[in-house]
């Protein structure tokens, strides 16, 4: 199993969302700041460029099959993208186990 966090402007949630649609089986989001190797500086947010280092993001966080994976990375990528600077980042991970909490069931099955 995989998690996947993917990193996006918050104006592209919906277009991601859309995106994936039924190929998920769940996803958190969340609303954060941060900042890449421009610093923050020279990112353009709501038209103006930040002036401070931590400019919006949504973290998306996606626990899937191996072997969906690398499809669901090319469609984030795909409908996330603007070719400009602060477009984001995904970040690639195992997951050990997942554990429903109701049931108490453990594995692959879980998703
Ligand atoms: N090395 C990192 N560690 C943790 N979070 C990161 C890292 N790099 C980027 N992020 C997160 O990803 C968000 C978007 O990063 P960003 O798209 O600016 O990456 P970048 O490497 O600067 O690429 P680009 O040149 O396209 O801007 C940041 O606001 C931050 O939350
Ligand atoms: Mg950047």
């Amino acid at each position: 199993m995989k998690k996947i966090e993917a990193i996006i402007r918050p104006f592209k949630l919906d277009d991601v969302r859309n995106a994936l649609g039924d190929k998920i089986h769940g996803m958190s989001v969340m609303e954060m700041k941060g900042f890449g190797r421009q610093r923050g500086h020279s990112e353009v947010y709501r038209g103006a460029e930040y002036k401070i280092d931590f400019v919006p993001k949504i973290r998306l966080e996606i626990i899937c099959k191996d072997e969906e994976a690398e499809n669901l990375i090319a469609i984030i990528c795909e409908s996330a993208r603007t070719g400009k600077i602060g477009d984001g980042k995904i970040f690639l991970s195992d997951v050990q186990d997942i554990i429903r909490i109701r049931t108490g069931e453990r594995g692959e099955a879980v998703i």
